[in-house]
Parts: C-alpha cells; sequence; structure tokens
C-alpha cells in the first residue's frame, strides 16, 4: 500500500468527557465493534474514584509501563482507527490537553442529566483552540435527564460551538424507544433485554425510514412517539441548517448523536459517521513550515512520556505522534532538540491490551519509544531536517507551592527528580527571578502528593512544600524592548522563570493581574506558553 493510502486509511481521535459521563464505557463500545476485544469490562478505567495518592499510585502500579490503554487502536470498515486515550482525573487535565494535540478530531460524550460540566467546557476550549472537528455523544439515553432542544442550546452556549443533530431519542429514560438517525434516515430501536453483545444489532431493530410520513411508524413506537417524533425531526429539520461537512472539517460544526454507551445503543451510528466524516491525518506546523503528511520524510512528536512507577524498572516510554511519512524500526533519525541520532529496536504500538513491536508505522499513528530520559513532552524527531513542531503549549497553573530539600543529603536526586517529572509534563517548575526559590505550578492539587511521592519512591529525594499566595502565573512578552525593561525591573519580585527560560508574571491575585496589565499596556500576558495561540 502507498504512504498516500496508509493515511487516507487513518483516523486518530481522542474522546472527551467530565469523569463519569461514560468515556470508558464508550471507548469500550467503540472497540467491541471494531474486534479489538472480546468481553466488555476489558477496558480498564483510568479513572480515580477518589482524590488521594494511594488511589493514584495503585492505579498507575496497575497499569505500569504497559499503558496499554494510552492509545487504542482498531480496524473498521477498512479504517485504521487510533484512539488515544486522556485521563479521566480532572487534576491531570493538562495531560489531556496535550493529547488533543496528538489528535485529529475528537468525540465529546455529554450525560443526559448533567448537561455540559466544567471539564467538558475547558477541554472544547482545547479544541476550539485548534479548530479540531468534534461529534457530540449525548449518553445515557436509557435515564431521565434534560429536554433534547434545551440540552442542544446548553451546548451551544456552555461549549460555544454550532451544532446540527444527525440523530434524535424517541422518549428517554422509562419510555425511552431508541433513536431515529436523521443521517442514514433510519429508526433503530432500543431492546433493553436483547442488548447487542459484540458489537451487532439484531436486524429487526434496525428500520429504513426514508420518509418519516410513513405509518409503518406507529407499528413501532405508538401513536405518541410517533406524532412526537415526527414533529422534533421536522423542528430540528427546520432550526438547523443541513450538515456541512465542511463546517465540521473547519471546526466550525459539531454534529450530535444520541444512545447509551453502556446498553451498546446508538453507537454503530456514530462509529459510521465518524468513519465517514472524521479527518485522515491532517498537516502539523512547525517553527519552521508546515509539515503535510505526505511527505516522503519521516517527522514527529513527542505528546506524552509516561514513567514505569515500578523501581526496578526505571525506563519511560514516550509517546510519539508521526506527522509525516514513514517510521521504520531500527533507523536512525535526528533527536532535534540534542542534535543527535537516535535508532529505536523496539518501538510498541498498541492494539487494546496487546502492545507489539513495530516494524513501520505511519502518519497518524502513534508509537511508543522506551526511553531512559532523552525525551521532554515536545520533542521532535526527524530524518534530519531542523523542525519544530509548535502547538504543544503548557497551561497556566492554579495551584502553587514552594518546594524546599528536605533532606540535605539529596539535593542532587532531589534536582534530577524535579528534571524529570517535569519533562514528563507531571508539573511546572518555576525559579523566582527575586531569590531563585522554586515554584511547582500544578492543574490540580492531586500533583503534588504525586510529586512528593514519585521523588521519594523513584529517585529517593524528599522534599517539603510551603504555601505561597498565587494566582495565576502567565507568560509575558512585549515587543517594545524600553517597555519590557521597565516592567522588568519595576516588577522583579513577581517574576520568575520557567523551565526554558521564560520570563513568567506570578500574580498574586485575579486584582494584581488586572493592575498589571493596566499599568503595563504594551507587556502582553499570556495563559500558555504557546504564544501564538491565546490572548
Ligand atoms: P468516564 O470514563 O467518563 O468517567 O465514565 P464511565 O464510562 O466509567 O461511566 C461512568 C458510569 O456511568 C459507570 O457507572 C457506567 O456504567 C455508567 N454509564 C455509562 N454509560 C451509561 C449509559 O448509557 N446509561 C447508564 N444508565 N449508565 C451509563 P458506575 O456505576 O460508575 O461504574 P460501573 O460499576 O457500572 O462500571
Amino acid at each position: 500500500m502507498s504512504l498516500q493510502q496508509e493515511i487516507e486509511k487513518r483516523k486518530t481521535f481522542g474522546i472527551i468527557s467530565h469523569p463519569d459521563a461514560g468515556k470508558t464505557t464508550l471507548t469500550e463500545k467503540l472497540l467491541l465493534f471494531g474486534g479489538a476485544i472480546q468481553t466488555a469490562g476489558a477496558v480498564k478505567s483510568n479513572k480515580i474514584k477518589r482524590s488521594t495518592v494511594s488511589d493514584f499510585m495503585a492505579i498507575e502500579k496497575q497499569r505500569g509501563i504497559s499503558v496499554a490503554t494510552s492509545v487504542m487502536a482498531f480496524e473498521y470498515r477498512d479504517k485504521k482507527i487510533n484512539i488515544l486515550d486522556t485521563p479521566g482525573h480532572q487534576d491531570f487535565a493538562e495531560d489531556t490537553y496535550r493529547t488533543l494535540t496528538a489528535v485529529d478530531s475528537a468525540i465529546v460524550v455529554i450525560d443526559v442529566a448533567k448537561g455540559v460540566e466544567t471539564q467538558t467546557e475547558k477541554l472544547v476550549a482545547v479544541c476550539r483552540r485548534r479548530s479540531t472537528p468534534i461529534i457530540v455523544f449525548i449518553n445515557k439515553l436509557d435515564r431521565e435527564g434534560k429536554d433534547p432542544f434545551i440540552l442542544i442550546d446548553e451546548i451551544e452556549e456552555k461549549l460555544g460551538i454550532m451544532v446540527r443533530p444527525l440523530s434524535w431519542p424517541v422518549g428517554m429514560g422509562g419510555t425511552f424507544q431508541g433513536v431515529y438517525s436523521l443521517y442514514e434516515k433510519k429508526l433503530v430501536l432500543f431492546r433493553p433485554h436483547g442488548k447487542p453483545q459484540r458489537g451487532k444489532q439484531a436486524k429487526d431493530e434496525v428500520l429504513e425510514f426514508k420518509d418519516l410520513s410513513s405509518p409503518d411508524l406507529e407499528k413501532h413506537i405508538g401513536e405518541r412517539a410517533a406524532a412526537t417524533l415526527r414533529e422534533e425531526v421536522h423542528m430540528v429539520e427546520e432550526v438547523y441548517p443541513p450538515f456541512d461537512k465542511q463546517d465540521y472539517m473547519d471546526g466550525l460544526l459539531s454534529p450530535v448523536f444520541f444512545g447509551s454507551a453502556v446498553n451498546n445503543f446508538g453507537v454503530r451510528e456514530l462509529l459510521d459517521c465518524f468513519v465517514d466524516i472524521a479527518p485522515t491525518p491532517l498537516p502539523r506546523m512547525t517553527e519552521e513550515r508546515e509539515v503535510v503528511p505526505t511527505e516522503d520524510k519521516f517527522s514527529g512528536f513527542v505528546f506524552k512520556i509516561h514513567a514505569n512507577i515500578d523501581p526496578r524498572h526505571r525506563d519511560r516510554i514516550a509517546f510519539l505522534r508521526i506527522c509525516s511519512g514513514m517510521f521504520e524500526r531500527n533507523t536512525n533519525y535526528l533527536h532535534v532538540r540534542q542534535g543527535k541520532k537516535m535508532r529505536f529496536s523496539n518501538p510498541t504500538s498498541f492494539m487494546a491490551s496487546k502492545k507489539e513491536i513495530v516494524d513501520v508505522a505511519y502518519p497518524g499513528d502513534v508509537v511508543g519509544l522506551y526511553d531512559t530520559g532523552n525525551f521532554k513532552i515536545g520533542d521532535t524527531m526527524t530524518e534530519g531536517e531542523i523542525l519544530h513542531f509548535t502547538g504543544l503549549p503548557s497551561f497556566s497553573p492554579e495551584q502553587f507551592r514552594y518546594v524546599e530539600n528536605a533532606d540535605p543529603m539529596k539535593a542532587k536526586q532531589l534536582a534530577k527528580g524535579l528534571v524529570q517529572l517535569m519533562d514528563e509534563g507531571v508539573a511546572q517548575l518555576f525559579t523566582k527571578e527575586s531569590n531563585q526559590r522554586k515554584i511547582i505550578g500544578t492543574v490540580g492539587a492531586l500533583q503534588f502528593d504525586v510529586i512528593q511521592y514519585r521523588l521519594e519512591h523513584e529517585y529517593g529525594a524528599k522534599c517539603r512544600y510551603e504555601p505561597t499566595r498565587m494566582h495565576k502565573a502567565c507568560w509575558v512578552t512585549c515587543d517594545d524592548a524600553a517597555a519590557f525593561k521597565e516592567f522588568v525591573a519595576r516588577r522583579k519580585k513577581d517574576l520568575a522563570r520557567d523551565k526554558d527560560g521564560h520570563l513568567v508574571f506570578l500574580a498574586e491575585s485575579s486584582w494584581a493581574l488586572k493592575m498589571a496589565q493596566e499599568n503595563h499596556p504594551k507587556v502582553e500576558f499570556h495563559f500558555t506558553s504557546d504564544m501564538k495561540g491565546e490572548q
């Protein structure tokens, strides 16, 4: 198969949701359709039910370096579909943000009863920034929930996206009878007691309905439901413009599906539409130029590093998304940041619960590279060209603590541990300009415990935290050198450097941030380190 054909075969996406909306369940059902797993329950939830470090460590240990659930690939209708898993716990949202840089599209799962929740809002905002095409799946229709029209309005308003329903529910909760697929013009009946187990639906459950006015509709769902369905579908067709694939591809319009993941219901309709419309691997920007997947020469970037928690095996896996050309095992590639050639004798691919050594991989694929500390998040590999993929931002952390060495004999171990954990993207380290004290910034509070635990168990170092009053860290830039110099001189006590030496303003409160912005209008304050992306 040619490179072009390999690329056209691939669809790489992520599923995002607020915890408990049904992401793990949906992932599992998709894998069942693809035949990648045979039984329900095979996908381990990576969700931490309680926010304690021991829970987190237990799950990490159980996952170990196999990290089989980080990337799940399956074949469906001759396509190779790669699902990139994202952590369920919101304290690890930054990991999810970064994974979203490696996908070409996303499916957003929303609980019909809970509607749009905070985590969904944040994650969709990241997709919107990147114009990532999104399909929405409204889940748990077997339970009572919000009125579909009201929910769709809420989605448009809170997520800031335009939507177009491509399926519509018949009833809900106790009266749920199925969904009507506007995309395929089919009525799919819900039979809660005859659950399709292996991704197959019995023939009599899917009925073609090119014309909903057919009196046959009553026979299947009864008079009342038929009248309601006709009326609601009519309204959908009136209110929403026809589905436009280009608008979806441009990240402007999101098709909406309804279903019940746990009952494997409405999932096939979602998957079939996904396979039809979701983008194949897209071009990606580097600082130097745009990289197109069909280029002959290989290039890729590291978007995630997973450490082995087992102290006997200290290696890590760096996850590399292939952006162009063909990646081959045992071939020398350039590690651009380090300026050295590296070859990989056992790059790994992940097929649901199995992992395999790969000889070749193509754009859209993700390979796991065993690493002994060479990689940082965002690193680029090429066949020799100097490229730096952009768009892998660090996000402004929301929690801050000073970190101090609690064991003077282990200063070196502490320094090494902190650097490595930061390379993995566990948290961000800032060094204050005024006194060189180190501050750890995280998205969630759980990371502080995880860092302390891992420093002790993996590096033999002990750290102590001290509170600091801080509201936000934002990266600062300025085109006017004199204005910047003045800002730096006046605000020195509030400035720090991030791991790459970029200047960061540490605001004690939202008011302090506002004042700084007002007093220094020429200085730009960025809430991600990817300065091109965010205001
Ligand atoms: P997450 O990964 O998004 O956090 O959610 P997950 O799939 O783990 O689902 C959260 C809970 O919602 C699970 O129940 C799951 O069984 C349930 N669920 C998923 N889809 C549906 C659905 O379509 N209808 C209904 N009624 N429930 C659904 P749990 O009790 O937390 O876990 P479990 O013990 O059932 O595994």
